[in-house]
């Protein structure tokens, strides 16, 4: 199996990691530790407290740059110095709500942060495969059952995810101008996006995500307060799409010119579960605990229903989701009950 060979590829690879003092960055900093690959990070100092980059002790597992991806002079000179092998870019505004409070802010270090980081790979002088990592809100939401595909049209209603609807256009942007799988001999390189649903997991402390607000509620004996009950999401364990970037990157590295492009990377389509019954699985599993449903005047757009087809990564890049959803949160609770 494609997974098997991880470690044999990843070892002694050079990997500049942007977003690395976040909540996947963390995840895949750990991960490619175990693999002994050599990482350099790029991000701004972790803002929760706790979280998962200082318990992991990161500092200890890469060579770590504090610093704006805004900054482009110093992105491209700290990646000119450390002549990556693979690029895996997760720095960004991450979240949906606060993208209302601060729209210009998303869209630059979403849209123009990933051209930066593109720009940077620009005047590497080697072969090097970038993984650009967006989300599953980058497809033109039409609300309704089926699922979308890596080439249904891009959009987005609110500005996080028009913002990586942007990073997608820019990477689409940079691969036919830059490059294009046609002149691969000349630039050796190879560009993907990879497009992951809400994920769950130990370690996240992020304001207004649905596990982080579930585990301070149920610490405080505290109601959990639901505000979008219906709202239907492919949720999944976060070591799942770490797991494809990861192979991602290796296919890219090695076959670029068959591997450039956008994956989609989802759960099954069984595991699409309402808020209100991860809440009460939650419940359940952390054996006390209720919550309320409160629906806000005035709440700020949130899309409803939104399934990933997962056929192309399945089929070609041997990748699928193991745990089912109740495993994926039976993990989490469990690790934040362990945490605590
Ligand atoms: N968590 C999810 O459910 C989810 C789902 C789909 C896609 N994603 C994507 O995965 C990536 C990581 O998300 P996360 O959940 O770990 O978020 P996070 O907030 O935990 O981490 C974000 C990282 O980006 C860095 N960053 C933010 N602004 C920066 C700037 N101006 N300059 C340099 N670094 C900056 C932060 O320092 C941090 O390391 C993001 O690209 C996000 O859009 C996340």
């Amino acid at each position: 199996m494609l997974l098997n060979t991880l470690p044999t590829f990843y070892q002694g690879k050079r990997i500049f990691l942007t977003g690395h003092t976040g909540f996947k960055g963390s995840w895949l900093l750990d991960t490619l530790h175990l693999l002994k690959a050599t990482v350099k990070g790029y991000s701004l100092a972790p803002i929760t407290n706790p979280n998962l980059y200082d318990m992991i002790q990161g500092d200890s597992k890469c060579e770590s740059v504090i610093a704006d991806i805004l900054e482009r002079e110093k992105l491209q000179k700290e990646m000119a110095d450390f002549q990556p092998d693979i690029v895996f870019h997760l720095a960004a505004q991450p979240l949906v709500r606060l993208s209302y409070d601060i729209p210009q802010e998303t869209f630059a270090v979403n849209a123009l942060g990933t051209a930066n980081v593109l720009d940077a790979v620009r005047f590497l002088e080697k072969p090097c495969a970038v993984v650009i990592i967006t989300t599953d809100k980058v497809y033109e939401n039409k609300e309704w059952i089926f699922a979308y595909r890596e080439n249904d049209a891009l959009g987005g209603y609110d500005p996080y995810s028009a913002s990586k609807a942007c990073a997608e256009i820019v990477t689409q942007a940079y691969t036919s101008s830059f490059f294009n799988p046609n002149a691969h001999a000349k630039h050796q390189k190879g560009i993907a996006t990879a497009r992951a649903g809400n994920v769950i997991g130990g370690g996240d402390w992020s304001k207004d995500r649905i596990i982080p607000d579930i585990i301070k509620a149920l610490t405080a004996q505290k109601p959990i307060i639901i505000r979008n009950p219906n709202a239907l999401r492919p949720w999944q364990h976060v070591i799942e799409p770490i797991m494809g970037y990861l192979m991602l990157g290796m296919r890219l590295y090695e076959q670029p010119t068959k591997f450039w492009g956008a994956w989609n990377f989802g759960p099954s389509l069984y595991d699409n579960l309402s808020v209100e019954t991860v809440a009460q699985i939650a419940i359940n599993t952390w054996g006390s605990g209720e919550y309320e449903i409160m629906q806000l005047e005035n709440a700020p757009h949130e899309a409803n229903l939104l399934k990933l087809d997962t056929n192309k990564t399945t089929s070609l890049l041997d990748w699928r989701g193991e745990m089912d959803f109740i495993q994926a949160i039976e993990e989490t609770i469990a690790w934040f009950c362990n945490h605590l």
